[in-house]
């Protein structure tokens, strides 16, 4: 008989294998699955009921919120506020980072930094979106205020981060630093189940998704090695096939099923890109390191070793297979 691994018990399982995964993780994780399956049945049904659309507002960094954006910040910001081991968040949603006192959870000894809906302009023709989240310990004493500082942390002091994809089913993949695994949401019993343990990129691949229509932007280096993904070249399995959804979570999700680059980079309308370091890069960074992949900014410039120094900061990003990174820092080193 097959056995099935919910996340609960994978979950428990890490914690005694791992000593340092503490049972206040395992209740913060539980607030994420709790509202991702909340997500999950508002998103399915969102052609019915009135959920799609703008919400009317911008959100600070000047983009239209949609509803749905509005409704998973509302959601995640609850969940995460009930147990008393959160006692702050920041996200896309929010100008500035939101504190947890009035739920009395100053003890709380983890900040997350969050994306609650990733991809949000696909959301009213159908294509999937995300969540992404971040976690950190405090760096504040135990009981005192969240200071700006809990939040402003690099990426390499990450002590989880993950997504979730609300596709053609819906997935949590995450990692605590001992690799990553995918569990695929059962929505007949209400359970996440282990579906894709210890995810590892491949070394190479043949997908390169960027947003192709921004070209004539972008810095030299990154059109001469988009020209190289396009060129004949029977050796290196080249022309490469290009892939690109439009919600970071998705697109980064099938490369690191399939192998691939995934690359958004400075343009003229993006001075610093357009992906936001906290609560997109810094998590997909981690995720892929820990998968055997690689994430930098530029030629050398590991996402996760860059020091933040505002919440909604923007950053290039270049994520993925190995080779294909390390062929892509070659041309920026070259050519710009
Ligand atoms: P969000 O919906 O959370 O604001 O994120 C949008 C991001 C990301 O999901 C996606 O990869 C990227 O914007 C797409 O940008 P372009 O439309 O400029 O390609
Ligand atoms: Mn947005
Ligand atoms: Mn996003
Ligand atoms: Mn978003």
């Amino acid at each position: 008989m097959e056995i099935i691994k919910t996340l609960g018990e994978f979950i428990i399982d890490q914690q005694t294998e791992y000593p340092d995964a503490s049972g206040e993780l395992t209740s913060l994780f539980s607030s994420i699955r709790l509202a991702a399956k909340i997500l999950h049945r508002e998103i399915n049904k969102a052609g019915l009921a009135d959920i799609m659309g703008s919400a009317g507002e911008d959100n600070v960094q000047g983009e239209q919120q949609q509803k749905l954006d509005v409704y998973a910040n509302e959601r995640f910001k609850n969940a995460l506020a009930q147990r008393g081991v959160v006692c702050g968040i920041a996200s896309e949603e929010e100008e500035e980072f939101v504190t947890f006192e009035e739920t009395k959870n100053l003890d709380g000894k983890y900040v997350v930094l969050i994306d609650p809906l990733d991809g949000s302009s696909n959301i009213d023709v159908n294509v999937s979106v995300g969540t992404i989240f971040s976690i950190y310990r405090r760096v504040s004493p135990l009981g005192s205020h969240v200071t700006e500082e809990d939040f402003l942390q690099p990426g390499h002091k990450q002590i989880a981060a993950g997504y979730v994809i609300y596709g053609s089913s819906t997935m949590l993949v995450y990692s605590t630093g001992n690799g990553v695994n995918g569990f695929t949401y059962d929505p007949t019993i209400g359970v996440f189940c282990l579906s894709h343990p210890n995810l590892k990129i491949p070394a190479d691949g043949n997908i390169y998704s960027v947003n192709e229509g921004n070209y004539i932007h972008f810095p030299d280096g990154v059109k001469k090695y988009i020209k190289y993904c396009q060129e004949e070249d029977t050796t290196t399995n080249r022309p490469y096939t290009s892939r690109y959804i439009g919600s970071l979570v998705s697109d980064f999700h099938r490369n690191l099923i399939k192998g691939g680059i995934y690359l958004y980079p400075t343009s003229s309308r993006y001075p610093n890109g357009k992906l936001r370091l906290l609560y997109e890069c810094n998590p997909m960074a981690y995720l892929i390191e820990q998968a055997g992949g690689t994430a930098v900014a530029t030629t050398g410039q590991r996402i996760l070793d860059i020091e933040p120094t505002t919440l909604h900061q923007r950053c290039p990003l270049f994520v993925g297979s190995p080779n294909m990174v390390g062929k892509l820092e070659e041309f920026i080193t070259e050519f710009g």
